[in-house]
């Protein structure tokens, strides 16, 4: 200890879904396909391996070594991948509103920096109560406090809790910043309507009167949107005042079948434009003091896939969603027909089962454990990765579950 700063926190990171994980890898070792591992968030095909897109790679395994040596000529992003992401992750919607965009080693390099330069020690971030856990370790490590706001309200977003929630840390704090995760929320796959995201940037609005606010929308999972205009309500971001910031959180993880490629973008909007420019300075060093430059071919081959081969991508990625909604429509359908508890699910990766309480849900989890059913246990809920199962493990699955309630009384 002697040798970190003194407020280290020397804890071992407990990653719920990379432990679990391996103990149904393990399982499967001696149980062959009796095992369900609903554990992985990554894409994975019928044939049960990882997808990686051919009209991806294919490409860019012929890129010039010399390509995959160099340095990228810019700490922010080549100049190409910069405006290519603009491009791709507003849609024209946004042309208008003075932005920067700013290379990121995924969207954790995204998130991650956004708390770093926005936000000082002992600030407070807001966070939805069901989230990607990740971002409660990453605010922990920026010496970050947080507030969480309430999800949902029955099958909806619960804006009175965002709202309440702002209003609290405008108390102590001089700045607000909000956390959202959408479309295809981790770990529920909720997506929200047209009008929740007007009445957000309302609710932001009227709080950017008291203090500067900062919104990140996480949209990891965007181009997994069974939406055909995922991005409609982005348009909505148009209507910020100039004491609102708008970062979006961009990741070719799962866009591009990217994950180990640590590849993703900051969008950052504004009417303020000095803002903007002020932002793009600090990250622009912050990138060049932590990680440098991201990979020069993974920016290279993303422009290429969004410019040369947009058709054969779309195509290509369009049948994963589809396999996707195929797995999701019949997991719905067995679940409503099991009487099964779900969180509003939409679209995406994920659909959550409600436990109730964190004993109950702790319980069940065990229970279909003893089952060969692995998920991944998250407070009081369990998510079910529908992007790993193949279909004919997802036939049935919601009457195991089912099975597993009742013969433990868990209902
Ligand atoms: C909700 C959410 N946001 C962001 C990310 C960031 O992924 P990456 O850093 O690979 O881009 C993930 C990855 O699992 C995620 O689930």
């Amino acid at each position: 200890m002697k040798f970190l700063r003194p407020d280290a926190d020397t804890a071992r990171l407990h990653d719920a879904v990379f432990e679990i994980a391996s103990a149904a890898r393990a399982d499967a070792v001696v149980n062959g396909d009796l095992v369900v591992n609903a554990t992985i968030g990554t894409l994975y095909g019928e044939d049960g391996k990882l997808v990686a897109l051919k009209s991806v790679y294919d490409h860019y395994d012929m890129i010039d070594h010399r390509i995959k040596a160099a340095y990228a000529s810019s700490f922010s992003g080549t100049p190409s991948f910069r405006s290519t992401v603009f491009d791709w992750v507003t849609a024209g919607k946004l042309n208008e509103l003075p932005h920067t965009v700013i290379a990121m080693p995924g969207g954790t390099g995204s998130i991650s920096s956004s708390f770093h330069v926005f936000m000082k020690e002992d600030d407070t971030v807001i966070l939805p109560d069901i989230c990607w856990s990740n971002y409660r370790t990453m605010a922990h490590m920026h010496f970050l406090n947080t507030e969480t706001y309430q999800v949902f309200d029955g099958d909806h977003l619960n804006l009175s809790s965002i709202r309440e929630t702002i209003a609290k840390v405008q108390e102590t704090c001089s700045k607000v910043f909000l956390v959202v995760n959408d479309p295809c929320h981790n770990p529920t796959g909720y997506s929200m309507t047209d009008s929740e995201w007007q009445e957000l940037i309302a609710i932001i609005n009227k709080a950017s009167e008291k203090t500067p606010v900062i919104l990140l929308d996480d949209i990891a999972y965007i181009d997994f949107a069974y939406s055909r205009d995922p991005r409609a309500y982005m348009r909505h971001f148009r209507d910020i005042t100039d004491n609102v910031m708008v970062i979006i959180s961009f990741s070719c993880s799962k866009s591009l079948s990217y994950y180990g490629m640590r590849c993703g973008a900051s969008v950052l909007l504004s009417k303020d434009a000095a803002a903007i420019e002020a932002a793009d300075a600090v990250l622009d060093k912050y990138a060049r003091t932590i990680w440098s430059s991201i990979s020069n071919s993974a920016m290279v081959n993303f422009v290429w896939v969004i410019h040369d081969n947009l058709n054969a991508y779309l195509k290509e990625r369009n049948s994963y969603v589809d396999m996707l909604k195929q797995r999701s429509d019949l997991f719905l359908r067995e679940a409503e027909e099991a009487g099964l508890d779900l969180l509003p699910y939409r679209e995406g990766f994920f659909i959550t089962l409600r436990g109730h309480t964190k004993e109950n849900a702790k319980r069940l989890h065990q229970a279909l454990i003893d089952e060969h059913i692995y998920t991944v246990l998250l407070g009081e809920n369990l998510r079910i990765g529908i992007c790993s199962l193949p279909l004919n493990k997802v036939k049935g699955l919601a009457a195991r579950i089912r099975k597993a309630i009742s013969d433990n009384g868990l209902d």
